[in-house]
């Protein structure tokens, strides 16, 4: 997929206020060009400021990861079209997926499909009811994804090169989970480098904490948007 690098850095919101979001937004200026917005901003009035991004030309992924009833998920993935967003999450189960798509037909609103959660393991999946590994759950889901007309999937790095056969070379991979080479790991087990994430088949990489915490978030920003620019694409 022929992606410019700096449509490729997508930064997490993951700050608790509008006022927070809209400073940072204004320190990266337009070193950045798209923004995901997650639980924390959504239920802080972030849904209205997506609106207003959106209208300021930013591209907005809304990490909403929906799952109800299929009506429900429907009328939810009309709205998000109609704010103008351009990826939206719901979980990967087919009834949920299949009234996603239906809903979005004739917008421009990516799906996005999570498969299994990145904090969940095999024993976590058991406990849940789950007769399946993650590895071979997240293979199934994906399949089934791809059947369903899901546009694309968030996975871990690592993830990517296993999902890539599966999905075939027009799905959308989307990646978190990175780290620039020194940056401090937090609570992410599986991280990868920009470039290795690149190099693994992501097409776009999701980046909170290195940005956010930086000293300089826009010269962090720029030199992940340098790093990607620099790695070869599988
Ligand atoms: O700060 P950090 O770079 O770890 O932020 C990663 C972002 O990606 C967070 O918003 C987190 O919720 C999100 N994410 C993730 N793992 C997933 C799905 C989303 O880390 N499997």
């Amino acid at each position: 997929m022929k992606l410019d690098a700096r449509e490729r850095l997508i930064v997490a919101l993951d700050v608790p206020s509008v006022a927070e979001a809209e400073a940072l937004v204004a320190r990266l200026g337009e070193t950045v060009s798209f923004y995901k917005i997650g639980y924390q901003l959504a239920f802080a009035g972030g849904i209205d400021f997506a609106r207003v991004l959106a209208g300021a030309g930013k591209r907005i992924f809304l990490d909403l990861k929906l799952h109800d009833i299929g009506n429900t998920v429907a009328r939810g993935v009309e709205s998000v079209a109609r704010l103008g967003a351009s990826f939206l999450t719901v979980h990967a189960y087919p009834q949920t997926m299949h009234a996603a798509v239906d809903a979005r037909k004739g917008s421009p609103l990516r799906l996005l499909a999570v498969t299994v959660l990145t904090s969940y393991d095999d024993a976590d999946l058991a406990a849940a009811g789950y007769d399946f590994t993650v590895s071979e759950l997240v293979g199934e889901r994906a399949a089934q994804a791809r059947d369903v007309g899901i546009d694309g999937l968030v996975c871990s790095g690592e993830e990517a090169a296993l999902l890539r056969p599966i999905i075939g070379a027009d799905m959308v991979l989307v990646t978190p989970g990175i780290r620039p080479a020194g940056a401090a790991a937090g609570d992410q087990k599986r991280i990868m480098t920009p470039a290795a994430a690149i190099g693994a088949g992501a097409d776009h990489l999701v980046v909170g904490r290195p940005i956010l915490a930086a000293a300089d978030p826009k010269a962090a920003a720029g030199a992940i948007i340098a790093e990607i620019a620099g790695a070869a694409p599988s």
